[in-house]
């Protein structure tokens, strides 16, 4: 049986990526949708009434959903032809004063579910399977008062690349992709709507393309940014120093 998992499906980016692996050939056998809101991710699965799905209500910032998740591979002995990595978050403003429990989870999510989900999914993986990280352009240079968002994606970004070299020679791919602002949820869960002027000038990405570019991508290539604006910006981050582009890019 050959599934694809995404997690974040219950949302933005993740119901596009949903969408356009419903839009590929061949299917796999099974969808396995992760998050935490079960009616958004009922409600999707019935969008497509020809898949098998399993939704599946995990709160990824909680150790047992990763438990769980382990058992359903084994008792399955799936094959995982695509594990997509998207549910995240951000938050802006300034580090000093700000929730711990906010900061601290996010490093939950963006960067140790991320790492277990992959780590679990690995043995389950063959030749011709892939890992899809979402990252940000975040990524590529050090972002004041989005601090630790920044930080967990430049983990992400690193953490694809060398986990890339380690499966080459299993034929498995891993392609971090790396969009700009989207409109999704996510601005209103970061609290950017109207606080800052960087975000309301930015060129933003389109979510629906964003996830078709990826999976267009994803059993061949390492990093995907989408907009020429930001591929500007990744070159950019790795040319000049850190000091100058944080002023260039500040929030
Ligand atoms: N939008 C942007 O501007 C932007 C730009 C660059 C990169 N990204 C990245 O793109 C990815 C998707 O974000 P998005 O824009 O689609 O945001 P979104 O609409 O807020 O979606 C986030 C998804 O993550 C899930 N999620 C949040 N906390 C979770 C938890 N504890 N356990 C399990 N699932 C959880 C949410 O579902 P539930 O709430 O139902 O759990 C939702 O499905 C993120 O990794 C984000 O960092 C976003």
């Amino acid at each position: 049986m050959e599934i694809v998992v995404i997690t974040g499906a219950s949302a933005g980016l993740g119901t596009e990526f949903l969408d356009g692996i419903m839009n590929e050939t061949p299917l796999p056998d099974e969808i396995w949708l992760i998050a935490r809101r079960e009616e958004r991710l009922q409600q999707l699965a019935a969008k497509y009434p020809e898949m098998t799905f399993r939704c599946l209500p995990f709160d990824l910032q909680k150790p047992e959903s990763y438990d769980e998740y382990g058992h359903l591979l084994a008792e399955n002995s799936a094959t995982v032809r695509l594990l997509i990595n998207n549910a995240g978050y951000g938050k802006l403003g300034e580090f000093h004063g700000s929730h711990v429990g906010e900061q601290a989870g996010m490093v939950d999510l963006n960067c140790r579910a991320l790492t277990a989900m992959t780590a679990l999914t690995l043995p389950y993986m063959t030749r011709g399977s892939a890992v899809l990280n979402v990252c940000s352009i975040a990524a590529f240079a050090p972002t004041p008062r989005m601090t630790v968002y920044c930080s967990t994606k430049a983990y992400v970004y690193s953490f694809s690349k060398s986990l890339r070299r380690e499966l080459r020679s299993q034929g498995i791919n891993v392609l971090a992709v790396c969009p700009g602002p989207m409109s999704t949820e996510f601005l209103d869960v970061a609290d950017i709507v109207g606080r800052s002027k960087t975000f309301q000038t930015l060129p933003y990405c389109n979510p629906k393309k964003v996830a078709r570019g990826a999976l267009k991508r994803v059993y061949r290539r390492g990093i995907y940014t989408p907009h020429p604006f930001y591929k500007l910006y990744r070159v950019l981050g790795k040319l000049l120093p850190h000091a100058l582009v944080m002023y260039m890019s500040k929030t």
